[in-house]
Parts: C-alpha cells; structure tokens; sequence
C-alpha cells in the first residue's frame, strides 16, 4: 500500500509539472529575469523521494552527486558542500592544513569577480593581492600576473572563469610550472566551459563551484570541491565536518589523542574545521539537474549567440565574442561593455524599466567594495580594466528559462535605447 501511494504522489508532481509553463517557476516578476532554476517533475521528485525514505543528510545521494560530478568534469574526488563560498572556505583551508599555505601569504585575486573569492581569504589569514582583469575575456590579464608574481610572490591563485568564459589555462599552468604557487580553479560561474577541449575544473589542484540558483545547473544552496589529490580529499572531508579524523570507524571509547584518554571517537576531532555538508535533498536534485546539463548548457550558447548576432551592428556596446576552436565559454550570463560616448547606469536603468532584469559585473572592482577597501590588501598595478569594467559594464541573463521572443526583445530593447542618444 505504502508504494502505491508513494508512486500516487510521483505521478501528481508529474502531472502537475506536464501542465505547468515555464512560467510558473520563473523566479519574479520580471519579463527577463537575470537567473533562475530550469527543473521539473524529475528534480522535485527526487527530493520528495529522499523525505519519504528516510535520507536527510549525507547519505547515497550526496555520495551520487560527488560521484557524477566530479566524473562529469574529469577530476578524482568530489567534496560537495552548502555553497560555493564555502567550497571556496575548503579549498584555501585544506591547502593551509596541509602546509602549503601559511597565514600572511598572498593569494592572486581577479579584481573583478564576486566577492566570495576574497572574503575566504582574509577569514583564513592570508592577504588577497589584487590582480588587473583584461576587459576583452574579463578574466585574470595575464601578463599582470607574471608582474604580480616577481613582484609579491604570491602563493596560490584564485583563477576564475568570469561569467562562463574560460581562463587561458594553459598559459596559467606554464607560468606556475616549477613553482610553488597552487592553483584553485574557482568555476562556480563556468559549468562545462572549455579550454582546447579540456573542461575547466580540472587544471588545478582544487576546483570550486556553485549550484545557486542562477548557475548552469542548481541545488538551490550548494557547492563542491574536486580534487585528484588523495591527501587534499581527505583534508577536504574533514574540514567540511567539524575536522573530525577522516579514519573514524565508529569506535565508541578508547582513544587517546590530545589530552584525552580512552575516550569516545565520534567526539574526538583533531582539527579546527566547519560544518559545510550539503543534506541529501539538494544533492538529489542536482543529481537530476547534472543528466540535462549539457542540454542546458546548449540553451545558453544558442542563447549567446543569437545575442552577439543581433547585437554586432551596435557599435557603442561590446559584448564576448562567438566561441571558436579553443574557447568554449558556457555563458553563465550575457554581458554588454559601454563605450565612453553610452553611460552604463542610464542604459542598465532603461533596460529594468523595460522589464529586463541587470547586473553589474559582479562586484565591479573588489578592493573598492566598503567591506574590503580598509581590510589587509595589495593592489597590482592600476586596475585600469577592472575599474572600467566597474563603471561602463554590466550583465544580461541568457539562461534556459529565456527563448527566442525574449532573446529577440532584449535586442530590439538595447538598440531601441542606443537609438535614442
Ligand atoms: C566566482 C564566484 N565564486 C564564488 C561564488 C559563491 O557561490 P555561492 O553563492 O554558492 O556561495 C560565486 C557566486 O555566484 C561566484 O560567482
């Protein structure tokens, strides 16, 4: 009996998603909103199905999502946890555990990025040292990071793919090869994008990600680390729950560590760590979201690219270029760079009032922002880019939840406005 009303309930959430629009799970009220979650009866089900079952909290479903994920990107273990911000925590964590950071180092940070790239950083100790963006890709400039790096000597790299467009790593890797500076790929804005035909996540020691709301795939909260490091995975783990000792076998007394004596083991921790785990319900979910991320992924780029084609005309607005051969950026979000003659503010300003839902490219210049501008820091260089992008850039959605009627109209929109200068 207890089956058959549970496939009852299943066959409901089924029916109701077969006649619901996409509509009804946009996330507001806007005509075209920057974000939101593309799901439906498989996704709700599943979570349904952990509640009715019994499994709350890093039980199969957790272990599933690590599993497919990281085999998904092409990386050895998978540490999921409740956020991107602290996959970030994690990551920078288990590096300083393990001896290859110290408090008081720099760590590279692009200076226009989201704002969890650096706050890790300064809440574990180590000096984020800003380094200049190229506005053509938004991401890292690199030839600043070969003057940073004589410069300061920094100790690991926050390497961001903004916005879905990947980094060059390639040159990344060269310019860090016989050194040792570590590499964390922060990739929570780029799912499935590619450099040369290789997944980004899967160049540096560690990779970051996040699975709010409005990334490529979503768990409402979440986030993960991927690593092929077997030491790094184990560290990973224990940092996430509270830096208990990974080999804990269930032994109730008698151990004898630190100063205590016979005690018991599940209440015996050897390092300072977190509470960080993702419960099974929003692994679940993300389970069923991984099976349709390609085809997610291939929404954005139609998306993308029916964007950069009705856009090219508009000389005083520049956006990312087509993908080619080595670049495949999986366009987290659409972004659209004034030039000096267009005031970014008026136009972002004229698109909302259109219905059309803006961003600025995330936190404009991250030592300008009021929580980090008095906090320890280096600046390289001017950031000269960065603090244009700051000013003359912002970002449009181009996600699964958009189709061509909305796609077309955020077109006709922004010349509309360009029309009009
Ligand atoms: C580059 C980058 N890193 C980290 C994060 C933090 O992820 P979360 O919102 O899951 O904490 C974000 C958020 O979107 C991000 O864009």
């Amino acid at each position: 009996m207890k089956d058959i009303r549970k496939n009852i309930i299943y066959e409901n959430i089924k029916k109701y998603f077969e006649e619901t629009s996409i509509s009804d799970i946009k996330p507001n009220s806007w005509k075209v909103p920057i974000g939101g979650g593309f799901y439906g009866a498989d996704e709700v089900n599943a979570v349904v199905e952990c509640y009715l079952n019994g499994s709350l909290s890093i039980q199969e479903p957790v272990i599933e999502f690590e599993r497919n994920f990281s085999e998904y990107i092409g990386m050895k273990y998978g540490v999921a946890s409740n956020s991107g911000t602290s996959a970030n925590i994690l990551a920078l964590d288990a590096l300083i555990k393990n001896g290859k950071l110290n408090r008081g180092d720099y760590v590279v940070v692009p200076s226009t990025t989201f704002i969890s790239v650096a706050t890790p950083i300064l809440q574990l100790g180590l000096i984020p040292l800003y380094v200049d963006i190229d506005a053509y890709t938004l991401n890292l400039d690199l030839n600043e990071l070969e003057g940073a790096i004589k410069a300061h000597e920094p100790k690991c790299i926050m390497a961001v793919h903004t916005l879905g467009n990947p980094l060059n790593m390639d040159r990344l890797m060269s310019i860090v090869d016989g050194t040792d500076i570590q590499v964390i790929e922060d990739c929570c804005e780029a799912h499935g994008a590619e450099w040369d035909g290789k997944k980004i996540g899967s160049f540096g020691a560690m990779s970051t990600w996040s699975f709010y709301v409005a990334h490529h795939i979503t768990t409402a909260e979440g986030g993960m680390v991927l690593t092929n490091s077997d030491e790094l995975e184990i560290t990973l783990r224990e940092l996430r729950e509270f830096g208990r000792d990974k080999s804990y076998s269930g032994k109730r007394y008698g151990i004898t560590s630190g100063n205590l004596v016979d005690f018991d083991e599940r209440y015996t921790f050897d390092k300072v760590g977190w509470n960080f785990r993702m419960a099974d319900a929003p692994a679940a979910f993300g389970n069923q979201q991984l099976k349709k991320l390609d085809d997610m992924i291939d929404i954005r780029l139609k998306n993308a690219s029916r964007l950069i084609d009705g856009l090219f005309e508009c000389k005083m607005i520049s956006t990312f270029p087509h993908n080619n051969d080595v670049v495949k950026n999986s366009f987290y979000s659409f972004p659209i760079i004034c030039d000096n003659n267009v005031s970014r503010n008026d136009m972002a300003r004229f698109l909302e009032s259109k219905g059309i839902e803006t961003r600025s490219i995330m936190c404009g210049t991250l030592s300008d922002q009021p929580a980090l501008c008095d906090e320890p820091m280096v600046e390289y260089g001017g950031l000269v880019d960065s603090r244009m992008i700051r000013d003359k850039a912002f970002f449009v959605g181009c996600h699964p939840l958009l189709g061509d009627d909305e796609i077309d109209y955020v077109i006709n929109i922004v010349k509309e406005y360009l029309r009009g200068l």
